[in-house]
């Protein structure tokens, strides 16, 4: 079952009109939140992400919090989803086609589905790693809001499946990786230091990477945001991804290059197991 506009429908009769502007203009915001044990992840910390996806781009919110976390949790239990992931998109609304915006009391489009994961699989590849490659990042200048306009990360993404790698990482013309297709990228230095590029207009700010960087904190390493370069990431002793659908998850290899010893490190794996001491379920 999905929520569509307005209704709990079938997955299989979840559809939006041709004229939704996300469908013709990728003119749309979404979340991604991890599902635990039947609960949301760091709801709060999405919701206040979408609210600022959707003021960035000047969307109307298509209703209170209170009724889109209602949603979310309808949504997941009509699915029985225990350990999964819940989708949230809202678009600017269904218009004739024009460029500029709608008319100012056209109704934003509202989609919300759930559906679990394969939680003892996801194990199994976290306690493997994955393989990663990059590619140059291309994309807009406003990497920071979450919008539906995803063709690079998809381009990436299918360039990764195409070399065996499961994650892409972007550089920047500087030389700089940004983050990941879907995740933000980490290393751990030879000094064992921790870190990640700065939440600048160049990557998305990941609701991971904050819940990650306070459990770093409480452990005790030490932690830098800081951009880093390809060279940097082959003299790491480790390296790992963040997002809510694979939590931390770690990587072994960077295009064809084992990173420490090839295999997952021991902090990745730490901060996998005690991540979720620190985040909010409800
Ligand atoms: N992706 N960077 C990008 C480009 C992302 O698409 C994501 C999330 C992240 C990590 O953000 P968070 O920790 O809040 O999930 C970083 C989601 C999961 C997706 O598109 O499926």
């Amino acid at each position: 079952m999905a929520y569509v506009n307005g209704r709990y429908v079938p997955h299989s009769a979840a559809v939006v009109h041709v004229e939704d502007r996300g469908y013709q203009f990728s003119d749309g915001v979404y979340e991604v939140c991890e599902v635990r044990g039947g609960g949301v992840i760091d709801e709060r910390r999405h919701l206040d992400r979408l609210q600022r996806s959707l003021s960035e781009l000047r969307i109307r919110p298509p209703m209170s919090r209170a009724a889109l976390s209602v949603i979310m949790r309808e949504t997941i239990l009509k699915n029985r989803v225990g350990n999964g992931i819940v989708y949230l998109q809202v678009t600017r609304g269904v218009a004739r086609r024009d460029h500029a915006f709608p008319p100012p009391d056209t109704v934003p489009g509202l989609v919300v589905s759930a559906r679990n994961t394969d939680f003892v699989g996801n194990e199994k590849l976290a306690a493997a790693g994955i393989a990663v490659v990059t590619v140059p990042d291309d994309r807009w200048a406003r990497p920071d809001i979450k919008t539906i306009s995803l063709l690079p990360n998809v381009l990436a993404k299918q360039a990764a499946r195409e070399q065996g790698a499961r994650e892409a990482w972007f550089v920047d013309r500087q030389g700089y990786v940004t983050e990941g297709a879907s995740t933000n990228a980490w290393i751990v230095t030879s000094e064992d230091r921790v870190v990640t590029r700065a939440a600048d207009r160049g990557i998305l700010r990941g609701i991971t990477r904050t819940v990650l960087m306070e459990a770093i904190n409480r452990q005790g390493l030490q932690f830098e945001e800081c951009p880093f370069t390809l060279e940097e990431v082959f003299r790491a002793k480790e390296a790992f991804v963040t997002a809510a659908s694979q939590v931390v998850m770690p990587v072994f290899r960077v295009n064809g290059r084992c990173i420490g010893n090839g295999s997952p490190g021991p902090i990745a794996q730490m901060l996998r197991r005690v991540f979720h001491n620190h985040t909010e379920r409800s």
